[in-house]
C-alpha cells in the first residue's frame, strides 16, 4: 500500500495530459444529465481558422439575432449579431464534418433520429447578453440538441461571459467560453443565458433537429 504521503508530496505530483470527452461521453452525458461540456473538443487549428473566417467575414450582412416564432429582433433578450454557415470556407466545411460526425454517434448512442445540424456564427460586443431562454418549444422536436462552439482565443475567467445553464430555477453550471469548448445541451430542457462578455466574444451556436413530421406534424418538404 502506499503512504498517505504520495497523494500530498509535491515532487510525486504529476498532471495527466488533457483528454476531451469523445463523442460516446457526450452522448453519455446528454442521456444522464441532458448538459455537458467538453474542453479542447476542436484542434486548435481549426479554432483558429474558423476565428479567421469569422474575421473575414466581418463586412458580409450580420443580422441582430432573432426571438421567438415570428422571428422578429429583439435587443431587450439578446444582442447577439448572427450569420449563418453555408460551408464556404475550408474552416467551415471541416468543422461541419466534425459535426456530422457527432450527429452520427449521437444517433447511434440514443436513436435521437437527428436529421441535419444548422448553425450560425455570433458575436457579442463587450456587455452584450442573452437573457434566460430555452431553444425549442417544448413538443415541437424540431431543435433537439444544442451545441455552442467557442471561437475567441485567450479567453479568461476576468473576460467573463458566461454560459449559464439552469435546471428549472436552479443554476446547474456556468461554462467559461474557452476557445475549443464545446457546450452541449437538450434544447427543449435546459434554460440557459448568456452573460456579459468583458470584451468581444465570438461563438457558433448550432442545433442537431429531426424531422418534425416524425412528431406528428406534416413535413412540407416531404
Ligand atoms: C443561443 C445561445 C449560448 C452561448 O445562441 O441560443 O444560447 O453561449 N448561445 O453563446
Ligand atoms: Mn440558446
Amino acid at each position: 500500500m502506499l503512504p498517505s504521503s504520495f497523494l500530498t508530496r509535491p515532487d510525486f505530483c504529476f498532471t495527466l495530459p488533457y483528454m476531451t470527452l469523445s463523442n460516446q461521453d457526450i452522448a453519455g452525458q446528454l442521456a444522464a444529465s441532458g448538459w455537458g461540456y467538453a474542453e479542447d473538443y476542436f484542434p486548435p487549428d481549426l479554432v483558429r481558422a474558423l476565428l479567421g473566417d469569422v474575421n473575414r467575414l466581418r463586412d458580409e450582412a450580420w443580422r441582430p439575432a432573432a426571438v421567438g416564432r415570428g422571428g422578429q429582433a429583439s435587443a431587450d433578450i439578446r444582442t447577439d449579431r448572427t450569420l449563418w454557415l453555408d460551408g464556404g470556407s475550408a474552416a467551415q466545411v471541416d468543422y461541419l464534418g466534425l459535426m456530422g460526425q457527432l450527429r452520427l454517434d449521437l444517433n447511434r448512442a440514443l436513436y435521437l433520429g437527428l436529421f441535419d445540424y444548422e448553425c450560425h456564427y455570433a458575436l457579442y460586443q463587450a456587455g452584450g447578453f442573452y437573457k434566460k431562454h430555452v431553444d425549442s418549444l417544448h413538443g415541437s422536436r424540431n431543435r433537439v440538441v444544442s451545441c455552442v462552439t467557442y471561437l475567441t482565443t485567450d479567453w479568461q475567467e476576468d473576460d467573463a461571459g458566461h454560459l449559464v445553464l439552469y435546471d428549472g430555477e436552479t443554476e446547474c453550471a456556468r461554462i467559461l467560453p474557452r476557445a475549443g469548448t464545446l457546450a452541449f445541451f437538450l434544447s427543449e430542457d435546459v434554460p440557459h443565458e448568456v452573460l456579459p462578455p468583458r470584451r468581444e466574444r465570438a461563438s457558433i451556436a448550432g442545433w442537431f433537429r429531426c424531422n418534425p413530421s416524425g412528431a406528428g406534424r406534416v413535413d412540407p418538404a416531404g
